[in-house]
């Protein structure tokens, strides 16, 4: 890396220490009575401090759920949720949430949403706004800073979104499926930079996804769910060089032998609960099949 660059995020780089969350025989049931469903049984887990930690699951099987445990906006019916020791006991700005439909602000320019938070929390400072043109440029939408989400394609939407989450600079980031929606391409892309910013800015971050190339590609560590009611079938330690390129992983035989091990795991998850006559679990299998054929 280039001096200049290291001093450059040595200085808009803010002094918050990441933080380590451990998940401790949590479940999670709705409803009452009769009608009273488990989506969690007894899962426990850590997100390591300064980590990106993948969680890779089939669709339906409560990964959306746990992250709504880990953000507090929900309770476990039993077990822990501990940030840095302490328990969880509801929202908090050390813990951001990106979600898929996670929106910017339509009458803002890019710009006025990325420091969005810092101004929202008087915390215009000159680090702040530093730190906000280094995520700008690294998101490559420094040309677009003056226009409105309505003037971005759907990529670059999601790469401000990035930007004005991580602006905030939380203990923990918690992404859930933030890159669904977009095509094979624009998402192959969004990979890219959500790594970088990652690799050059090493935060705690935890990842919600049901693709597995996607896992692979940006994971330290992947935990591979099992289907509802959910529990951690595998920890995978994703020992690839970085700074990874998408390319590069392509033909690499670790990668994919990570990947056909993850892969496996879920496909006989998938089977488990097609058997049970799962839609989720169907649609799965039939994805699984045909992205096998192809390669
Ligand atoms: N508030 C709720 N009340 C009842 N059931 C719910 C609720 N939230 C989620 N579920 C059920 O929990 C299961 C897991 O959902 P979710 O956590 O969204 O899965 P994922 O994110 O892995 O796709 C689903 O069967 C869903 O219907
Ligand atoms: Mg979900």
């Amino acid at each position: 890396m280039v001096e200049g660059a290291m001093s450059h995020m040595a200085v808009s780089r803010p002094a918050i220490v990441p933080g380590e969350i451990a998940v401790q025989g949590v479940s999670k049931s709705y409803g009452a009575l009769h009608l009273r469903k488990e989506v969690v049984h007894d899962c426990s887990f850590t997100i390591e401090r300064a980590k990106l930690t993948v969680m890779v699951g089939p669709s339906g099987c409560g990964k959306s759920t746990l992250t709504r445990l880990l953000a507090g906006f929900e309770q476990p019916t039993r077990g822990k949720i501990l940030l840095d020791g302490a328990p969880i006991a509801g929202p908090n700005r050390d813990r951001l949430v990106l979600f898929q439909e996670t929106a910017l602000f339509p009458w803002m320019t890019t710009w006025e949403n990325i420091l969005y938070g810092p101004r929202a929390r008087g915390e215009l400072t000159r680090e702040s706004i530093a730190f906000a043109e280094f995520l700008l440029a690294k998101v490559g939408l420094h040309d677009f800073r003056d226009k409105y989400p309505g003037q971005l394609s759907g990529g670059m939407q999601r790469r401000a979104e990035l930007a004005r989450a991580m602006v905030n600079n939380p203990k923990v980031m918690i992404l859930d499926e933030p890159f669904r929606g977009l095509d094979a391409m624009t998402r192959e892309l969004m990979w890219e930079y959500y790594a970088r910013l990652y690799e050059e800015n090493r935060r705690t971050n935890f990842f919600v996804t049901t693709d597995i190339d996607e896992a692979v590609f940006l994971a330290d560590r992947m935990l591979v769910m099992c289907n509802s009611p959910t529990q951690v079938r595998a920890v995978i330690e994703v020992d690839l060089p970085r700074p990874r390129k998408f390319a590069d992983l392509v033909e690499n035989d670790r990668a994919n032998d990570i990947k056909k091990q993850a892969l496996s795991i879920l496909h006989a998850e998938a089977m488990r609960s097609f058997s049970r006559g799962s839609k989720a679990a169907a649609d799965f299998v039939e994805a699984y099949l045909k992205r096998a054929s192809h390669q």
